[in-house]
């Protein structure tokens, strides 16, 4: 059984910051232990205080992490930390506008991650900010299905 969940945010503007709010409330109201973390300063190291975490980002540049999460990323890459054990989920924050680089943030984590060992569990959520739906408003159902998913896992 997962005890703890660590949601950890990479954002610009602040949109996945409240996505990650709700995700919290959430798992909460699922009975798990959560927090919400910036990836601003975050060492690889942070893999080994949880079991499980939900990877919550846009999509900058040429289909890049935004700039809060590059450092955390490059040291990832650098550093190949073995994941195995570790489950997670992503909320990907983009815009189709950028149909060529769509959420693309979270796919870079995806793969990252997967590459590491790690396993996910569920579905990427690509929200589409050209939608005109609020990224927000598919948080908590997301993450209810993603923490039934990982409970039967
Ligand atoms: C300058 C700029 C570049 C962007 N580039 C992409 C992109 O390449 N792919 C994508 O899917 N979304 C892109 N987006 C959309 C953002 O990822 C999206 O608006 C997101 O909801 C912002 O979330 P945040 O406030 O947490 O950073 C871009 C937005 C801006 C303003």
């Amino acid at each position: 059984m997962v005890a703890h969940i660590k949601i950890l945010v990479g954002t610009m503007t602040g949109t996945a910051e409240l996505v990650a709010d709700e995700i919290l409330d959430a798992l909460q109201a699922g009975e798990m232990d959560a927090e919400i973390l910036l990836m601003d300063d975050l060492e690889p190291e942070i893999f080994e205080t949880a079991a499980a975490y939900i990877i919550c980002t846009s999509t900058y540049g040429q289909g890049d992490v935004p700039d809060n999460c590059q450092a955390f990323m490059d040291s990832l890459e650098e550093q190949t930390p073995d994941l195995g054990g570790i489950q997670y989920g992503i909320f990907a924050l983009g815009d189709l506008t950028y149909d060529q680089t769509f959420c693309n943030g979270g796919v870079l984590f995806d793969r990252t991650l997967a590459k590491l060992g790690a396993t996910r569990i569920g579905d990427i959520l690509k929200h589409d900010a050209s939608s005109g739906e609020l990224p927000e408003d598919q948080a908590g159902a997301w993450a209810e299905e993603w923490l039934a998913n990982l409970v039967n896992a």
